[in-house]
């Protein structure tokens, strides 16, 4: 009689066994049916396990890929004006484009007789020195956040202030986009550009840049930049 018993526990036993693996498998199916229709498609086809991985995958957070995304889409919109014609159009860029704007100031700011060309003076003097590096006063802190510099600058002497050097050699820009513009009385962007992008890395994503004249309106640097990066 005793041993009758032994056999029907034990047999109660395999069945409430049984049905707790049972629910566990509908469990593992009830979170991977939560899952988007393709992964769940996907699930099927490779068996429990592959279930088992897009659970995993699900609990992970969604929402950090974004951030990087919009972290590496930022815009800096960086320009140097002795006399506040770059500035104008470096402002309009920043509210076109939304973005961050930096001035390069540099440490010692340029006298009226430090900017009268052809007296020998001061720009004239730095134009003349390829190697001159004006420095800058303060600095962009979180460089590494922006992938697109926009960068303005005056011609003085058929090329940008060495100010611009030092700027572009106090970065690592590497597998940025930089898009120059500068402002002049009369020259066109020539190679000023070309020597900037040189001073560069090779992963440098350096885009055509364009002169502007004094007096450009908003409209206009809109045109512009929708052509260049808007695009
Ligand atoms: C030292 C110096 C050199 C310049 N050289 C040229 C030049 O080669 N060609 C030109 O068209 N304008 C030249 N300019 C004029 C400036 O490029 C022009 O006025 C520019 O728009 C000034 O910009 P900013 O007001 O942002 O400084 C020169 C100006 C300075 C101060």
């Amino acid at each position: 009689m005793k041993k009758s018993i032994y056999v029907l526990l034990s047999f109660a036993l395999v069945f409430i066994m049984a049905g707790c693996g049972n629910h566990k498998a509908e469990g593992a199916q009830e979170s991977a049916s939560m899952q988007p229709e393709a992964q769940s498609e996907q699930a099927a086809d490779n068996g429990e396990e592959s279930s088992e991985i897009e659970s995993q995958e699900a609990s992970e957070p969604v929402s950090e890929p974004e951030q990087e995304t919009d972290m590496e889409q930022k815009t800096l919109v960086v320009y140097f004006s002795a006399t506040g014609t770059t500035e104008s159009l470096a402002e309009y860029a920043a509210e076109i484009l939304n973005a961050d704007i930096y001035e390069i100031v540099p440490e010692n700011p340029y006298t009226e007789a430090d900017l009268a060309y052809y007296t020998n003076g001061r720009a004239d003097q730095e134009q003349n020195d390829l190697n001159a590096r004006p420095a800058i006063s303060g600095s962009v802190e979180n460089m590494e956040e922006y992938s697109t510099i926009v960068l303005g600058y005056p011609i003085w002497h058929g090329q940008a202030p060495r100010i611009i050097s030092t700027f572009l050699e106090s970065y690592d820009f590497s597998g940025k986009t930089i898009l120059p513009f500068c402002t002049s009385h009369s020259s066109g962007i020539g190679s000023s550009a070309d020597n900037l992008h040189e001073l560069c890395p090779d992963s440098v994503k350096w885009l055509e840049g364009r002169r502007f004249e004094a007096g450009t309106t908003k409209e206009a640097m809109e045109n512009w930049l929708e052509g260049a990066i808007l695009k």
